[in-house]
Formats: C-alpha cells, sequence, structure tokens
C-alpha cells in the first residue's frame, strides 16, 4: 500500500496523512511508513490522539525499545515511555525545564553501545509560544564537509558519556551510582555508515565528550567546534508542535534539540519512545 506524504523541507522530511497510529498497520503499510522514514529521515503524523500502549506498540514495530536508565522519567505502567513535563503533581506549570540537555543538539542514545535507532514522540501538551523541536540533517553535514576534513574525521573515534553529559547541567539531579554503573562511557566512530542506506554522516552531539587518543581537553575542543559547524539552518526542520502530533525522526542521521519555552507560564508535556539501533561503524 502507497502512504501519501507532503514533504516538510526540501530534502528531508514529510508529514505523513490519511493515517491512524493507534490502528493496528498492516505489513505493507508499516514498510511504506519504514520506506518514508528512511527516505525522508524524519516523519510527522497529525492528530493522533495516541494511547499509550499503541504508542509502543508503533514503536516496537521498528524494534526493540529502550528502557532509558534514568528511571524517574518513566510514564506510570508503561517503562518503555519517557515523559517530559513542566507540570508539577496538580498539573502546574512548575517553573523547570523537563530535561536542560534536550536543548542542546544531540542523537538519542549515543552514550550507549547499540545507539538510538528510531524516536518517536507524542504531543500532550503544547506551549503557545516556543518548546519547539528541532531536527538538523547529517548525511548533509558530511557531504558539506571538503575532502580532506572528511578524510580527517574518519579517523576520530569519540566518547560519548551520559554522565558527563548530565552532569554539565547543575540543575539537574546527577545519575545515581546504579544509573552511572549502568551505562560506563563508549566510543562511536565521529563519521558513521547508515546501516540500512548505506549513506556516511556525522555522528555527534551533547553525550559526545572527548576524542579517543587525544588530549582530553583538545579533544573537549574539538568536539565542541564540530558540533557548532555541523549544524546549517538550511538543514534544519523547526517543528511548530500541535497536540496530538506524533514525531518521529532517525537518530541514526540526524541531530535534534528542543526550544526553550515559559516554563513557568506555560504547558509542555510530550512522551517518547526510542527504538534501539546498532553499534555504529
Ligand atoms: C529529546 O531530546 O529527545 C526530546 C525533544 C523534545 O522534547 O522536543
Amino acid at each position: 500500500m502507497a502512504i501519501e506524504t507532503r514533504p516538510l523541507r526540501p530534502a528531508f522530511g514529510a508529514e505523513v496523512v490519511g493515517l491512524d497510529l493507534n490502528e493496528d498497520l498492516d505489513h505493507d503499510t508499516f514498510a511504506a511508513i519504514q520506506q518514508a522514514f528512511l527516505d525522508y529521515q524524519v516523519l510527522v503524523f497529525r492528530r493522533q490522539n495516541l494511547n499509550p500502549g499503541a504508542h509502543v506498540a508503533v514503536a516496537r514495530r521498528f524494534g526493540e525499545v529502550q528502557v532509558h536508565v534514568l528511571n524517574q522519567y518513566h510514564a506510570d505502567s508503561h517503562p518503555e515511555l519517557f515523559f517530559l513535563s513542566n507540570l508539577d503533581e496538580n498539573g502546574q506549570p512548575n517553573g523547570r525545564h523537563p530535561d536542560l540537555g534536550t536543548l542542546e543538539w544531540h542523537t538519542d542514545g549515543s552514550w550507549q553501545r547499540m545507539t538510538g535507532q528510531a524516536t518517536m514522540i507524542y504531543a500532550i501538551e503544547v506551549p503557545m509560544t516556543g518548546g519547539e523541536t528541532e531536527i538538523c540533517d547529517m548525511y548533509g553535514a558530511y557531504h558539506e564537509l571538503d575532502k580532506a576534513t572528511r578524510h580527517h574525521y574518519e579517523q576520530l573515534r569519540v566518547i560519548h558519556n551520559l554522565d558527563y553529559s548530565r552532569s554539565r547541567y547543575p540543575a539537574h539531579e546527577p545519575l545515581n551510582a546504579a544509573q552511572r554503573d549502568a551505562v560506563p562511557p563508549v566510543d562511536h566512530p565521529l563519521v558513521r555508515t547508515h546501516p540500512e542506506t548505506g549513506r556516511r554522516c556525522i555522528y555527534l552531539g551533547d553525550h559526545a565528550e572527548t576524542i579517543v587518543g587525544m588530549d582530553y581537553l583538545a579533544g573537549r575542543n574539538l568536539v565542541d567546534r564540530i558540533n557548532r559547524e555541523v549544524i546549517n539552518p538550511a538543514r534544519v526542520y523547526c517543528h511548530h508542535w500541535q497536540r496530538d502530533d506524533v514525531m518521529i525522526w532517525d537518530n541514526r542521521c540526524v541531530m535534534h534539540r528542543a526550544r526553550p519555552f515559559d516554563t513557568a507560564n506555560d504547558r509542555r508535556v510530550v512522551r517518547r519512545c526510542t527504538v534501539i539501533g546498532d553499534a555504529p561503524y
């Protein structure tokens, strides 16, 4: 079955229209979604009213889903779902951003050996202004490099460390001992080959700490510089959320970040399910 898609940006991103993700998707329909996911890197589905069970079920069609090590974010009865909310126990804005790290460009699960494949996020409440999610194409970031820089980057391996990226935001509670033990630092190539499309792309982001074999600070500075340089507004899709939107992106070839909003007066509640991918090569 063909699905109807409408491009969001000239080079990547598409809205899928006419599908209800709460329904059981037949084999051909899901295969068409999966192909669109590889072709466009980010898919948007509007007006979904997605229940938690269906959220996990659709994510599972892409592969095994992650139970995040930060268990304080798990949704009741669905540990596969990760809640990001600025509401207190009375449902009122608490003035705190739920996860400051999400405001920096990153890719989900890069701090694990088997990194994030798809992330599927559902908007329950959306702020009146701000709180968008931006997605940046990392195939394009690699493609734009000159030959010498490509060659240089292809030699580098990068250490990704959740404990490091969490500790950068003093307003966050740090990982506890059990969480830290569960996610030791891992290293990945700075240039990875997408396992399904065979295309090369930059793989970095906010969980990247330093470069294997380099002096720590020199490696840190290089990570920061490359993280800045690979973001080009011409390759960014900015998603302005509407309530009941679902967005799915491919962590293997895009980076993303959330944009700030008025956490004291406005409301933003989303839940996320991340599918586990492979070890980058
Ligand atoms: C995330 O970084 O995974 C969440 C992004 C968002 O809240 O928009």
